[in-house]
């Protein structure tokens, strides 16, 4: 793979429309397949992690057609359709995929093997493996299933009452799926609110599912119905944007259509309290999510201290945090972020190490970091940092040398497909240069 040189902004200044959810059409997907009748989805996700889930899909039996427009139409099988597959199925560097599929196998009348690519056979896997084997699943897989590849020989499950050790979307999803099939009722218990697009999803589907507070209760169900569903733009993609405008001089842009779950705004509200300048209009509701338009300027930030009450609803947000950290006046703290050790790469240690090649003041945490904070004003640049192969890490890394003199070599930026094919695509259409 070649260097590639990612090169300063004047400004960034224009309106863009960024891809669809990657985690709410995940669940489209995956609920679409499995309901009776058609489902049409409008503005899927293009990266590659959700291709993962079409895949293993059609690899069960299901039909998925492909349109313009990243139009899909599912023909669902319906909650028993799916068929054994024929091979292992991948979901390459998709937690989410992986995660949420396990529950859904582990309800499945056949045998199956997940596996994923270098960095998902390195994610913890016990978390969904543990609560799925206490259902009833038959599940093997290395270091006691802890690792990918798992192999699951699904089996009636039975309801369980579940308290998360750790607050994860992906693995009260996963347990919820497997509760659509089990016997009697299956309750998750989160330690802390996570996001709820599933929760949102199977009740737009017709499934029996409460929350009370902490606690999501879903019953069994004996059918789900097919939907017509366009999916909200991510603000996990719209976030390089913020940032973007709100550290370099004299920027402004607006992005339309983004998905604003509160579990999922953290960025907006920290930056918010960082002292950007965001406004957001024209709220409305697609696929039981509000979605509006945001406009952001540029303004000057201030370092903030920041802990797991306001991370989880940025939790991917945060190789993009230490960006806003390093052009904001003043020291920023990020703890209790060990999650951010275990995502696509251990992105902790990848932005503290771009960091200091930076020349930037900062310090690693077992649990987070430490950055000094510079300012207004641009960094020199002019090095090479290595983005993991974390799609995340490229683009925040990406959106500093926007803020540089030099512009930074990265050494891996084909992996933006994974969430973002287009990343660079619509970045030239705002920067000014
Ligand atoms: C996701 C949940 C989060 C997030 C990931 C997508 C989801 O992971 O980091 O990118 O779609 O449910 P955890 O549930 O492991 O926190």
């Amino acid at each position: 793979m070649d260097d590639t040189l990612i090169r300063p902004a004047v400004r960034v200044s224009g309106e863009i429309v960024v891809p669809g959810d990657k985690s709410i059409s995940h669940r489209a997907v995956i609920l679409g397949s499995i309901a009776e009748g058609r489902t049409q989805i409008v503005g899927l996700a293009p990266g590659d992690d959700n291709r993962r889930t079409i895949e293993l899909f059609r690899a069960m039996g299901v039909s998925i057609k492909e349109a313009p427009h990243n139009t899909v139409f599912i023909d669902g099988v319906g909650m028993y359709g799916l068929k054994e597959p024929e091979d292992v199925l991948y979901a390459g560097n998709s937690g989410t995929t992986a995660r949420l599929m396990m529950g859904l196998l582990s309800a499945q009348p056949f045998f199956s093997v997940i596996t994923g690519d270098e960095s998902l056979r390195t994610r913890p896997m016990a978390r969904v493996t543990e609560p799925l084997t206490e259902m009833g699943a038959t599940i093997y897989g290395r270091k006691n299933a802890s690792y990918l590849p798992v192999s699951i020989k699904g089996e009636s499950l039975k309801g369980i009452n579940y308290r998360l050790p750790v607050a994860s979307a992906q693995v009260k999803s996963s347990l919820l799926l497997a509760g659509l099939y089990a016997t009697g009722e299956t309750v998750v218990e989160e330690p802390q609110r996570t996001r709820d697009h599933t929760e949102r999803m199977l009740a737009l589907f017709g499934a029996n599912i409460t929350r009370d507070e902490l606690r999501v209760r879903i019953l069994p169900a004996t059918g789900l119905k097919g939907r017509h569903l366009r999916i909200p733009g991510d603000i996990s993609s719209a976030a390089f944007f913020l940032v973007a405008a709100s550290v370099l001089e004299d920027s402004e842009v607006v992005i339309r259509d983004v998905g604003l779950n509160p579990m999922r705004c953290g960025i907006v509200d920290i930056l918010k309290k960082m002292g950007a300048c965001i406004e957001i209009f024209n709220i409305k509701e697609e696929c039981g999510e509000p979605v509006g338009d945001i406009i952001v300027k540029e303004a000057p930030l201030k370092g903030i201290e920041l802990g797991r009450a306001e991370l989880v609803a940025a939790i991917d947000e945060f190789p993009l945090l230490c960006v806003c950290a390093v052009f904001a006046e003043g020291r920023t703290t990020i703890r209790e972020a060990e999650e951010l050790r275990v995502k696509e790469s251990d992105r902790i240690e990848a932005m503290a190490e771009a960091l200091k090649k930076l020349g930037v003041e900062v310090e690693e945490l077992e649990d987070g970091i430490v950055i000094e904070g510079r300012g207004k004003g641009r960094l020199k640049g002019g090095v090479r940092l290595e983005t993991r192969g974390d799609h995340r890490i490229a683009m925040a890394l990406s959106i500093m040398a926007l803020n540089t003199e030099d512009g930074i070599e990265l050494d891996d930026t084909e992996c933006v497909a994974v969430s973002y094919p287009d990343f660079y695509k619509d970045l030239e259409e705002v920067v000014v240069r």
